[in-house]
């Protein structure tokens, strides 16, 4: 069965298709060898569901719905969208480890092979980012982009760093504060050990808790109470953005992305090494076409 996503995930490849198209168009005629890397790539489309009630935002547990199939809208997912820019990639690398997904990307490698090279690794993001940065690319020889697109916070820091040392790539990565992060911050701060490694193994470091929870002194009985901060979200999202302009040099405004109700679900960041790439990237991210507010009211 074809994966399902809400109809905000329009919106996000809207944003992509747009910037790989700006970044291409840039070097073209200039004489590096370009990258495209989708490590979170999932298959080849995914049917867009019609109704999105927000609960189950993930997609994680979708079931088969039973729009009529013709009825039914297709989205051409990240790799479809990045092999069909004006201006293609030297080469595309798509990483998914999904056994199905992968069999469908095998499929893009059958449609498009002959004419763009396609290297598809079934491995996780980290792997195949691992893999990417032992290769012999050079700041001299190559550019690149990678769409970093996970489901929740699958991401880990070393990776995104990785890509930064290279100095050569830029990244739009999906940072999913509400789909994600926020599910895993309980009020009281006890935050469960394997979320609390995963967070860290996100972020890099154990920083995110304090940007999450205060600590006030009860002086009366002498126990601290921990406390979450009203404002731990925007927090999150600037100690990410911090990071990402430490490592890359640039980081963008971020695109908040929301569900068809009006909630906030992923913001859309992009970073790298450029002036250039920063001016185009704070231009697309803020343009476009977003959920019309009156039907995410209604709903
Ligand atoms: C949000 S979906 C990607 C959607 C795709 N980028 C698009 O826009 O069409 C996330 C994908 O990451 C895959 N995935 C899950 N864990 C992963 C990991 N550790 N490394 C790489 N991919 C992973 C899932 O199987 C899923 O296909």
């Amino acid at each position: 069965m074809v994966a399902e996503v809400g109809p905000w995930a329009k919106e996000k490849l809207d944003v992509l298709a747009r910037y790989l198209d700006f970044y291409t168009k840039v070097l073209k005629n200039q004489p590096w060898r370009t990258l495209y890397i989708d490590a979170f790539a999932g298959g080849g489309r995914a049917k867009v569901r019609k109704k999105s009630d927000g609960v189950d935002a993930l997609g994680l547990l979708a079931e088969p719905d039973p729009l009529d199939h013709e009825q039914a809208e297709f989205l051409d997912g990240s790799p479809r969208v990045a092999l069909g820019i004006t201006n293609p990639f030297a080469r595309y690398v798509f990483i998914e480890p999904a056994p199905k997904r992968g069999k469908e990307l095998d499929g893009l490698q059958a449609e498009f092979g002959e004419k763009l090279q396609i290297t598809t690794l079934k491995m996780t993001a980290a792997e195949g980012i691992t893999w990417v940065t032992s290769q012999s690319i050079s700041k001299q020889k190559h550019r690149g982009v990678a769409f970093l697109d996970p489901f929740g916070a699958r991401l880990e820091w070393e990776s995104v760093q990785s890509l930064a040392e290279t100095g050569l790539f830029e990244v739009v990565v999906n940072f999913a504060l509400n789909m994600a992060i926020n599910r895993m911050l309980p009020n009281n701060g006890e935050v469960p050990s394997a979320w609390s490694d995963t967070l860290d193994r996100y972020f890099g470091s154990h920083e995110w808790f304090d940007e999450v929870y205060s600590s006030d002194a009860d002086g009366l009985f002498g126990s601290t109470e921990i406390r979450k901060r009203e404002d731990y979200s925007e927090r999150l999202l600037q100690l990410y953005r911090r990071n990402l302009k430490a490592a890359f040099g640039h980081v963008s405004t971020p695109r908040l992305i929301c569900n068809t109700r009006g909630a906030p679900l992923y913001h859309l960041l992009w970073a790298g090494p450029h002036k250039k790439g920063l001016e185009g990237a704070n231009y697309i991210l803020s343009m476009g076409e977003r959920l019309p507010k009156a039907s995410r009211q209604r709903k």
